[in-house]
């Protein structure tokens, strides 16, 4: 259709690729480019459209394409695709590999998750998690090689603070005997943190511990793996309940390590500047429209920064992986330091490939600011993952009696979707009760819709034919074509909303086609070409609901 028009435009001398787009209108389709044209070529945009129209009903196959091609005013051109168009697209769709979205080929290291090891992890890293696994998941299906990282924090000031607590609880105990588990962690972080905010003595000394950590002290070293060990397996247990997996466990001790290589090549690219016994890197650029401040490396005690080390865990991708794309999903929060990470790498000669940070908004409490709990703290994520699950299975006596793996899936499932249905830079409510129904934008609606459909459907091994038999089934059709344009969509501009927007709107659209075309009863080519549709339509929606994270229960 695309191509048909490019050469009817072409045919009248109109030089334009003309779009073709969506209508929500009475038509399927829509090209609204007379307008622009009417500028250029001193035409009111209507007498343009006429002519386009006039010339398309020429063209010899119009019928296998269209069913209706009219001017609307001012110069609009409405498009009614013909029942053939989309049978014979939606069967040629149906043979395609993803979904009929285009392949790719790219090596690209996805960095998310960013917790810090020592503290439990917190809404804040929920949305890290979802988008960005989202992100890993969708760009893996379209063919390309990712790499998935973690990147812990890891070497920051908390593991100098509970290591000088260990030491303090356990002074005649050696290190390498020294036993701690998880719920000493969970108490010794938040107790060293709020002393080190009343005690200068005491920052001081956990400020030394981390620095002397970070330059390889041994002993310390011996503790710092202790905890690692504990808090890492315990975060690893709550991103395996989301299905968020990584491929590296690296953290910025990692990155620590590159440091020995990475600081005097970039002192040989003449970038970096003495400032105050401090060095740091400009990355100033014209045309800036605030002053970014300089990126600093190293600060004056010789101690390094969080930038050192997102910059040395660059350099540690370039040699392992050689991407062509490093993409950060981190709060957005963050995102002047990213342009200022992003422009010491470049200056620096670390890595001329392509570096994207996709910055989130933060999950909010009803008072519509960052979720805190009564007393004030971050909500721990497994409490508010608890939370949900509570809430599910009070809603109905039956959820009581669900198989556990069930709903679990289901809880993936209302906060996965609550979150990927927004445009991931907007912040939002967290409602439990709103993303917990069945009906509405929500995870069960999409589940509920699948489960529905799924009762009705046997295996079918039928072609379609080219027979639409309702306007709800038209519909459904309609809307099962548009699936390749939004994976190609979603992966390129890493947003996996689009995808979740889309099976709302194609559930919303089975749905209709399942209230309105009685299944039973049916024989023959109709059941088989329901059966064909109402098949698909669940394949699209499971495959979406995957790369989004989202598994489907048996039953619901
Ligand atoms: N640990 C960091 C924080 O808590 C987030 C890390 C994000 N990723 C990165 N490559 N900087 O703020």
């Amino acid at each position: 259709m695309q191509e048909l028009f490019n050469k009817v435009f072409a045919d009248l001398n109109y030089n334009i690729e003309p779009k073709i787009i969506k209508s929500n209108k009475e038509a399927d389709f829509q090209c609204d480019e007379c307008f622009k044209l009417a500028k250029e070529y001193h035409k009111a945009p209507f007498m343009i459209a006429e002519e386009v129209v006039e010339k398309i009903k020429q063209e010899p196959n119009f019928e296998d394409y269209f069913k209706e091609v009219a001017v609307a005013k001012p110069g609009f051109i409405n498009i009614v695709v013909s029942d053939k168009y989309i049978c014979e697209n939606l069967k040629e769709l149906m043979d395609k590999e993803i979904l009929g979205a285009t392949k790719e080929d790219k090596t690209i290291v996805v960095d998310y998750g960013g917790p810090n090891v020592a503290k439990p992890l917190h809404v804040g890293h929920l949305r890290a998690a979802v988008i960005g696994q989202a992100i890993n998941n969708i760009l893996k299906f379209k063919g390309n090689k990712t790499i998935g990282d973690v990147h812990l924090g890891d070497i920051g000031t908390q593991m100098g603070q509970v290591i000088y607590g260990i030491l303090t609880d356990f002074p005649d105990t050696k290190p390498e005997d020294i036993e701690i588990d998880l719920d000493y962690l969970n108490v010794t972080y938040p107790k060293m943190s709020a002393l080190c905010k009343e005690d200068e003595e005491v920052k001081a000394k956990c400020l030394q511990i981390t620095k002397e950590l970070q330059d390889g002290d041994p002993t310390y070293k011996i503790l710092w793996q202790k905890i690692w060990d504990l808090s890492v397996s315990d975060i690893k247990r709550i991103y395996d309940y989301l299905n968020v997996h990584f491929d590296l466990w690296y953290g910025e001790s990692h990155a620590y390590k590159q440091f020995d290589e990475m600081m005097p090549f970039l002192e040989n690219q003449g970038v970096v500047i003495e400032d105050d016994g401090a060095k740091i890197i400009d990355v100033k650029e014209e045309g800036d429209k605030v002053e970014l401040p300089p990126c600093m490396i190293q600060k004056r005690d010789g101690a390094y920064l969080y930038a050192t080390s997102d910059l040395g865990t660059i350099w540690q991708r370039v040699k392992d992986f050689k991407p062509d794309e490093i993409i950060y999903v981190v709060d957005g929060r963050q995102s002047m330091y990213f342009v200022q990470v992003f422009r010491a790498a470049n200056k620096g000669n670390i890595y001329h490939g392509k570096l994207e940070h996709h910055g989130f908004g933060t999950v909010n409490g009803a008072d519509n600011k960052p979720f805190k709990t009564r007393s004030g703290g971050a909500l721990k994520l497994e409490d508010l993952i608890k939370q949900v699950k509570e809430e599910f299975i009070n809603l109905r006596e039956e959820n009581k009696n669900m198989d556990e793996e069930d709903i679990d899936k289901i809880v993936n499932a209302i906060i996965k979707f609550a979150d990927l249905q927004n445009n991931l830079e907007r912040n939002y409510i967290f409602d439990i009760k709103k993303f917990s129904g069945v009906s509405g934008k929500t995870g069960p609606y999409i589940l509920y819709t699948y489960l529905r459909i799924n009762k009705i459907i046997s295996e079918t091994t039928g072609k379609l034919s080219n027979t639409i038999y309702s306007e709800t089934d038209r519909a459904l059709r309609l809307k099962m074509l548009e699936v390749s344009d939004v994976l190609d969509l979603a992966s390129k501009e890493r947003r996996p909303h689009y995808i979740a927007d889309y099976l709302y709107d194609l559930s919303v659209t089975a749905n209709n086609f399942y209230q309105n075309n009685k299944m039973s009863g049916l024989t023959g080519v109709q059941k088989e070409d329901f059966e064909v549709i109402l098949q698909f339509n669940n394949y699209i929606i499971k495959t979406l609901l995957n790369l989004l994270g989202i598994h489907i229960p048996k039953v619901m």
